[in-house]
């Protein structure tokens, strides 16, 4: 898979050279290209943003830098993603269907957005991660970027999607690691009796009990 990502802040994504995404990029899975829009920009000061028609608060990014950076790495199987308060909710299916994309460009919006002719030319993805407003899209990519690498075949182990799939629609169980007595605080001896079959039913239990009282709506059909 490659990403494209579209940004007049380049140095805001060192972390995608870490971790799970390091290790997807050493395998080969994956290319992750930064592109930095103001490159792209004519104007003689290499301005990216001005005001809005129609008068309002803050800058838009203007659509010429914005065209120009998409059509340079655009090709055939191109799908591009414009993070946005005003997308459609990101979740896991969508990170699934995502990640069986080629190739995905990332535009990120700054200040109070871009020109609306970039959507309207480029008709992209427009994807929300929360209902809250942040400051640019280049958090928003990184969350999205994140979370659908770890779908692509080969980035993690098929072990860790399965217990990932077995935690769908429910919280994570508590997790404990050695000591197994730290500061008096003693791991629940289920986790280190060897039967596997108690430990599964534990953390189900556990998840359950979790996700009643933190996030009741996750439980199917109670939000229906
Ligand atoms: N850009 C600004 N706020 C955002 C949000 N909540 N989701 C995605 N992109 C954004």
């Amino acid at each position: 898979m490659i990403i494209d990502i579209l940004t007049l802040f380049p140095e805001s994504f060192s972390y995608l050279n870490e971790s799970i995404i390091k290790r997807a990029k050493e395998k080969g899975i994956l290319t992750i290209n930064i592109i930095d829009i103001r490159s792209f920009s004519k104007d003689k000061h290499k301005k990216c943003d001005d005001y809005p028609f129609g008068g309002g608060a803050g800058m838009l990014m203007c659509a010429q830098p914005i065209y120009d950076a998409v059509k340079s790495v655009q090709n055939d199987s191109s799908k591009i993603v414009l993070p946005s308060p005003s997308g459609q909710i990101f979740n896991m299916n969508l990170a699934k269907k995502l990640a069986k994309e080629d190739h995905l460009i990332f535009i990120c919006g700054h200040y109070e957005g871009i020109d609306q002719r970039i959507i309207d030319i480029f008709d992209p993805l427009e994807i929300s991660i929360g209902d809250y407003v942040l400051t640019g899209g280049e958090l928003a990519s990184m969350v999205i970027i994140d979370t659908l690498i770890r779908q692509v075949d080969g980035v993690i182990t098929k072990e860790s999607l399965d217990e990932e799939s077995f935690n769908n629609g429910s919280l994570e169980y508590p997790q404990y690691t050695r000591p197994q007595n730290f500061m008096g605080h003693i791991v629940p001896e289920v986790l280190v009796s060897g039967n596997h079959q108690q430990i599964f039913d534990w953390r189900k239990k556990q998840s359950l009990k979790k996700t009643k009282n933190i996030r009741p709506d996750l439980i199917k059909g109670e939000n229906k």
